[in-house]
C-alpha cells in the first residue's frame, strides 16, 4: 500500500480568480515585506475585496524562518480566528503558514508535536484551510508535507523538517502572475531548487510510479523553459510552465523525498547563509556523481538515471546504461553553464577560513538529516568530508 498526497491545484493564468470558490470569509494572509513592497499582497486583497472576504495581513516571514517567527504568527492567527489562511511568498511564507496552521488548530502544540507520529493530527483543518499561492518557482512548498523551520541549538540554527500528511495544503494556487516578477538570479536559484526535487525525488528510495511520472515530467519542463525565462522573464507562457514544473517537481519528491542534496545544502545554510535553490542546486551535480560512482554491483544509480537520459530523449535506448546515467550528469552542468549558476562553493564568496571553520558542524548536520539515507548511496564520514571539500573547489567526484 502507498500513498500519494497532494492539495486541489488550480494552476496556468487567472487562477488566482480561483479564491472566489473557496469556501470561507475571514482569510489570515501569511506572508513577507518584500512581498508587500511588490504590491503581491495588494494584488490578492483587492481581490478578496472584490468577492467580499475579510483579512488580516501579517508580513513578518523571514527568509529561512526561525521558530520565534512561527509563534507570533500563531498568536496573531488565534487572536483573528480565520476560517481561511493564505500563504502568498516563497518557501519561507509557506512553510511558517504550515506551522501557523498546525498550532492554530491545535494552540497548546509546539513544533516538536509536528511529526508523522503524532495521530491527532489526522483530525485537522476543522478551523481553517490553508490556501498556498507560491510566487517563486521552486520549492514546491505549496503541495508538500513538510515545513523547513529553524531553530538555535548547539550554537547552529538547525533546520527542523516539520512532517505530517496533514499539512499538505487544501489548495494551491499556481498562477504565473507572481513568478514573472522574480529577478534573473532568483529565477535560477529556484529552478535548481525544482530540478534537485525532480532529479533526487526520482533517484529516491522511496521512489514510486506516481513520483517518477511527476519528476520526469519536471526535468523535462525545467530543461526547456529555463533557458527561455533566464533570457526573457517576462514570457509569461514559459513562467507558466516552470511554475507546473515546480508544482510537479513538489508532488514528486513529496511523495518520494529528496536525499543527499537536501541533506548537504540545509546543512550549509545551516552554517553559512545561502539561498537554499543555490545550495542543492550546487550539490545536485556533485551528489549525482557519487551517486554514479558507487563501486557496488549491481549499482542501482546506473539504471534510474539511465531511465532518465533514455526517457528525456538524451540517450538512445540502445546506448549502454552507464553511458546514458552519466549523460545526465553532463546535461546538469550544461544547464548550470548556460544559465549561469555557481557551481562551487569557492565561488559563492565562501573564504577557505570559514569553510574549514564550519565543515565539521555541516557533516554533524547531515547526520542529523534523515535526507541523508534517502538515497541510492550514502556517505561516510570521510566521504561527506571529500563531497563538501570538492563541491568548495569545483572538483568532480572521483570516488
Ligand atoms: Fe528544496
Amino acid at each position: 500500500m502507498w500513498h500519494f498526497y497532494s492539495p486541489n491545484i488550480v494552476y496556468g493564468e487567472d487562477s488566482l480568480n480561483f479564491l472566489e470558490n473557496i469556501k470561507g470569509n475571514k482569510c489570515f494572509i501569511v506572508s513577507d515585506k518584500v512581498i508587500e513592497a511588490l504590491g503581491y499582497i495588494k494584488i490578492v486583497t483587492d481581490k478578496l475585496d472584490k468577492i467580499g472576504k475579510a483579512y488580516s495581513v501579517f508580513t513578518d516571514v523571514i527568509p529561512d524562518p526561525h521558530e520565534e517567527d512561527v509563534m507570533k504568527g500563531k498568536e496573531q492567527c488565534i487572536a483573528y480566528a480565520p476560517d481561511l489562511i493564505i500563504a502568498l511568498g516563497g518557501g519561507s511564507v509557506m512553510d511558517t503558514a504550515k506551522g501557523i496552521w498546525a498550532m492554530y488548530e491545535y494552540p497548546d502544540y509546539t513544533l516538536d508535536n509536528i511529526n508523522p507520529f503524532s495521530d491527532q493530527l489526522y483530525d485537522f483543518a476543522n478551523k481553517a484551510k490553508l490556501v498556498a499561492i507560491p510566487t517563486t518557482s521552486g520549492t514546491g512548498s505549496e503541495v508538500t508535507w513538510a515545513a523547513v523551520i529553524s531553530r538555535f541549538e548547539n550554537e547552529v540554527w538547525r533546520k527542523m523538517g516539520l512532517i505530517h500528511m496533514s499539512l499538505v495544503p487544501t489548495f494551491a494556487i499556481v498562477d504565473p502572475i507572481f513568478p514573472i516578477g522574480m529577478p534573473q538570479k532568483l529565477t535560477v536559484n529556484t529552478a535548481f531548487d525544482a530540478l534537485a526535487h525532480a532529479v533526487e525525488g526520482y533517484v529516491s528510495s522511496w521512489r514510486n510510479e506516481f513520483s517518477n511520472a511527476l519528476g520526469l515530467k519536471a526535468i523535462e519542463l525545467v530543461f526547456k523553459y529555463l533557458p527561455i525565462v533566464y533570457k526573457d522573464g517576462n514570457n509569461i507562457e514559459a513562467r507558466d510552465f516552470m511554475h507546473q514544473a515546480s508544482t510537479m517537481a513538489g508532488l514528486a519528491f513529496s511523495n518520494s523525498q529528496v536525499h543527499l542534496g537536501h541533506a548537504m545544502g540545509h546543512s550549509l545554510s545551516g552554517v553559512i547563509s545561502i539561498h537554499h535553490g543555490q545550495a542543492v542546486g550546487l550539490f545536485l551535480r556533485y551528489i549525482t556523481q557519487y551517486c554514479l560512482n558507487n563501486p557496488v554491483e549491481p549499482n542501482d544509480s546506473i539504471e534510474i538515471y539511465s531511465n532518465i537520459a533514455k526517457k528525456l530523449g538524451w540517450a538512445k535506448w540502445e546506448d549502454k546504461p552507464k553511458d546514458a546515467a552519466y549523460r545526465v550528469l553532463e546535461k546538469i552542468k550544461e544547464l548550470q553553464k548556460e544559465v549561469k549558476f555557481v557551481t562551487n562553493l569557492k565561488d559563492l564568496g565562501i573564504s577557505r577560513e570559514e569553510f574549514d571553520q564550519n565543515l565539521s558542524k555541516m557533516i554533524s548536520l547531515c547526520y542529523q538529516d534523515a535526507s541523508s539515507v534517502m538515497g541510492p548511496r550514502t556517505p561516510n564520514k570521510e566521504e561527506f568530508t571529500n563531497l563538501y571539500k570538492y563541491a568548495y573547489e569545483g572538483k568532480d567526484i572521483d570516488f
